[in-house]
């Protein structure tokens, strides 16, 4: 089968080889002439060591990669995704499968992907919406280590048919998902604990405070994920906890490492450019409060993390902030 992969940064790239292993051809454009190039020529990335298959081939091209086949898989940073699906909008002809692996919020609307897929692509070109998501650093995938994902899709057999596409018996396996919303809000609203987790490590808090945000965190994620109208299993499941376990005390993560820098006294925008990739936590914590003013949800966690990463109060004192709270009962639902 032929796969067209939108976005070749360390998580396209990966998926690609995945897909190569897997016996499908794969097309990746980037709009970063030195990925596509070196990917063309020496079958390699400049983020990975690795030597790639060599049936991966990479373009600048939009309109090829789209015409390429009916599977189009989004792999670009939430922020640039809408102005990436109006160019694809504006070229296709027919209708196209459309499968998520970013994990992002978009910034201003807070919208989930399948929110901005549904507004920007017209009925005639949409056939439909898988999300792809859960615990995988590409950084192990790339080296073939056992992973495991979930598809979601309010339609079965696409959800199954990317579960086959991605799975091999060797180092992939993925599950399926009807709650689309829940996989979506999960793997964004993780990336916010997992800053968080990464501010009490950067500040010399111990592995007892890391756990102890981190759990409480995940309440926080359910809240997030149930307001929402997604299931609160999901949130427990693979794109929740499951990503939240390997995000929030990983120096693969970039998240975890902005939020480290943050907690040793960089600035936000001085923490966000050390790590050289697409870091989407601090735009989850955004959404994350909004979500709960608008709720009425209880997240000390995330409403903490906001004033912080507003400029409002220190980490010092966003910590005394939480710990000034009154004394409750433990409780998760
Ligand atoms: N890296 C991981 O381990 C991992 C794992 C799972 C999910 N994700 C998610 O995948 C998404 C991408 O992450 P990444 O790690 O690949 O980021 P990255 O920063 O490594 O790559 C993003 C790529 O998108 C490209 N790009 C930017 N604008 C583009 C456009 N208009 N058209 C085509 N390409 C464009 C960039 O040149 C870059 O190569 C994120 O939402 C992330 O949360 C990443």
């Amino acid at each position: 089968m032929k796969l067209s992969i939108i976005g070749g940064g360390s998580w396209g790239t990966t998926l690609a080889q995945v897909l190569a292993d897997n016996g499908h051809s794969v097309l990746i454009r980037d709009v970063n002439a030195e990925f596509v190039n070196k990917i063309n020529t020496d079958h390699k990335h400049p983020f990975f060591d690795t030597l790639l298959p060599k049936e991966i081939r990479a373009t600048l091209d939009l309109k090829e990669t789209v015409e390429y086949s009916d599977i189009l898989v989004l792999c670009v940073p939430t922020k640039v995704m809408r102005s990436v699906l109006v160019e694809i909008e504006g070229l296709l002809k027919d209708k196209k499968l459309f499968v998520n692996v970013s994990k992002g919020i978009e910034p201003d609307t807070s919208y989930r992907v399948s929110q901005i897929v549904e507004e920007v692509i017209s009925k005639p070109h949409f056939k439909g919406y898988v999300v792809l998501s859960g615990p995988s650093h590409a950084e192990e995938v790339i080296l073939r280590k056992l992973t495991s994902l979930v598809a979601a899709s309010l339609h079965e057999e696409y959800a199954v048919e990317v579960q086959h596409i991605f799975s091999n018996e060797t180092y992939i396996r993925v599950y399926t998902s009807e709650d689309v919303i829940g996989v979506e809000t999960g793997g964004s609203m993780k990336n916010a604990i997992a800053i968080v987790s990464g501010i009490a490590y950067g500040m010399g808090l111990g592995e007892n405070a890391r756990a102890f945000l981190i759990t409480r965190g995940v309440k926080e994620i359910v809240s997030i994920v149930t307001a929402l109208g997604g299931k609160m299993e999901t949130a427990y499941g693979l794109s929740g906890i499951g990503d939240l376990i390997v995000t929030a005390s990983s120096m693969n993560s970039r998240n975890f490492q902005c939020g480290l820098n943050i907690g040793k006294g960089m600035s936000i925008s001085a923490a966000t450019e050390a790590v050289t990739q697409s870091v989407e936590g601090i735009r989850a914590i955004y959404a994350g409060y909004e979500i709960g003013i608008r709720y009425h949800l209880e997240l000390p966690i995330i409403e903490t993390a906001y004033h912080l990463v507003n400029g409002e109060v220190s980490v010092q004192d966003a910590l005394a902030n939480l710990l000034s709270r009154s004394l409750k009962p433990e409780k998760y639902w």
